[in-house]
């Protein structure tokens, strides 16, 4: 799948559902328009818009509603994998219609380096029992896998009544472990992408959409390992 040199467009059907492949186009001057990245400091940093705000909109409704129709009389709870996931599950959460509750844990196996580190570290663990209830671990977006088997293992030794995946963001190509995700926003290829939560050394996680990081923002941290 060609990467940096295309856009990834989701495509949503008439179900609401994300199609199974993304949609590539070809990148247009358009992508970072002023009205999509505001500040300049957005634009030279960001190397294309990957996936829109309105895209995200729609998708998150098409979720919330379909959470909506799974968790019907059930004990929800939404542990908001942060800091990644604070933006998504609070729009999702807003989506739900239902009387959930949310907890947040903080997890991180980045650093502030552009790879994963392969050590998860809990910086703040929940802070209500989940014993018995329909936990949905909410997350912004699942690549390696292996910050997402860590807090399964985590919340599964604390007798949840079942434990389910949201994540907003699917990295296929760079899977280590397997696990469901019960819901997906969208598939994303091997890029390093920011905004709507997801940072490069804390950083761009105020952009309103998906976009790729330019890669000469972290070309001084590869040429120092
Ligand atoms: C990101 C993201 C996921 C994890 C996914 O967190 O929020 O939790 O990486 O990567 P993996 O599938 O390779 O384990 P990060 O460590 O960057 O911390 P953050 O949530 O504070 O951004």
């Amino acid at each position: 799948m060609a990467v940096l040199g295309g856009v990834v467009s989701a495509c949503i059907g008439a179900d609401g559902e994300t199609c199974p492949e993304a949609r590539l186009e070809a990148v247009r001057a358009q992508d970072l328009k002023e009205k999509d990245c505001g500040a300049r400091m957005w634009r030279e940093a960001i190397q294309q818009v990957l996936i829109s705000e309105t895209e995200l909109h729609r998708r998150i409704q098409a979720l919330g509603e379909a959470i909506t129709a799974d968790y019907r009389g059930k004990d929800l709870i939404f542990v908001a994998v942060i800091r990644g996931a604070m933006m998504f599950s609070a729009d999702l959460a807003r989506a739900v219609d239902l009387p959930l509750t949310i907890d947040c844990i903080a997890l991180s196996s980045y650093g502030d380096r552009h790879v994963s580190s392969g050590r998860v570290h809990i910086f703040k663990d929940l802070s209500e029992s989940i014993a018995g209830k329909h936990v949905l671990i909410i997350e912004d977006i699942v690549d390696t896998g292996i910050t997402l088997q860590y807090l399964w293992n985590h919340l599964m030794s604390r007798h949840p009544a079942d434990l389910h995946v949201c994540a907003l963001l699917d990295k296929r190509a760079r899977r280590q472990v397997e696990l469901p995700i019960k819901y997906t926003g969208f598939d994303v290829p091997d890029a390093f992408v920011v905004g709507y939560g997801l940072d490069y050394q804390q950083r761009y996680r105020n952009l309103p959409f998906i976009g790729i990081l330019h890669p000469e923002v972290f070309e001084k941290e590869r040429l120092q390992v």
